[in-house]
């Protein structure tokens, strides 16, 4: 039997992470874990606490509530794996844009980092796991056996974004969209705790040119090689 890696891939908002990350998953038949939907759930429960909002971060009272809250994946009949909060399916909640101009104050709190963190360590403490986030490669996996940047031009990761929201239905211009990317992509990469960084032993992909197709065809040459190894 193969070797089972673990592959982290990390990178900017919306630039095919986990379109990425799912794809190599069910190819090599390993776990995927979306690490982002976590933090995700995670401000979700804070704003429906009313602790943090645009303009408000209750770090305190969110510290104090994270005993309460439960994250966890299902599949769907489907096989998609989707984000349960205290057992409840929040995978159409968490990815508005109101979650999204949320999660990056509450994913910037060191005790929900530990929290979360400790949970994604655990699902990948057997190998065979592919998962994406921003501090996969450094924090979660420093040991991981393939690292992947990922990068696309700005203006092609927002226009996906938005595309991708209007075909389920939310009303959003593509400057709301776009804001809200600069805005996560400049607090996730400035923070203090575990900011989103390359570390130097990933390999960049910059897929602004790339179908999903493209993109698994170079990582799955990235894990032929390592495999040989
Ligand atoms: O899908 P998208 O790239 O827009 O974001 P995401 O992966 O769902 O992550 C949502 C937010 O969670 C990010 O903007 C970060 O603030 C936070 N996050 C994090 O801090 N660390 C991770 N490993 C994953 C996500
Ligand atoms: O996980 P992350 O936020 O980095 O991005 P994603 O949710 O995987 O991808 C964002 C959007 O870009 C999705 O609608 C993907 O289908 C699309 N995408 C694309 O059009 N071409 C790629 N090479 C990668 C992703």
């Amino acid at each position: 039997k193969d070797k089972e890696l673990t592959i982290a891939i990390d990178g900017w908002s919306s630039c095919g992470k986990s379109t990425l990350a799912k794809a190599l998953a069910k190819e090599l038949n390993y776990v995927f874990v979306d690490s982002g939907a976590m933090y995700r759930g995670a401000a979700l429960h804070a704003m429906r606490n009313n602790l943090v909002s645009r303009n408000h971060v209750d770090i305190n009272r969110i510290i104090a509530s994270l005993s309460d809250v439960k994250i966890s994946f299902k599949n769907n009949a489907k096989g998609k794996a989707e984000l349960y909060l205290n057992g409840k399916n929040v995978e159409k909640e968490i990815r508005t844009i109101e979650v999204s101009n949320s999660v990056s104050s509450v994913a910037k709190i060191k005790e929900v980092r530990l929290f979360l963190v400790k949970q994604q360590r655990i699902m990948g403490i057997n190998g065979g796991v592919v998962m994406d986030g921003r501090d996969i490669g450094s924090i979660v996996f420093p040991l991981a056996e393939l690292k992947i940047f990922m990068t696309a031009d700005p203006d092609i990761r927002a226009q996906r974004r938005y595309d991708e929201l209007i075909a389920q239905g939310d009303k959003i211009t593509l400057e709301e969209v776009k804001a809200n990317l600069i805005e996560r992509d400049e607090m996730d990469s400035t923070r203090e705790e575990s900011p989103l960084t390359q570390v130097d032993d990933a390999i960049v992909i910059d897929n602004s040119n790339l179908t999903p197709e493209q993109q698994l065809v170079k990582a799955l040459a990235l894990v032929k090689k390592i495999k040989k190894v």
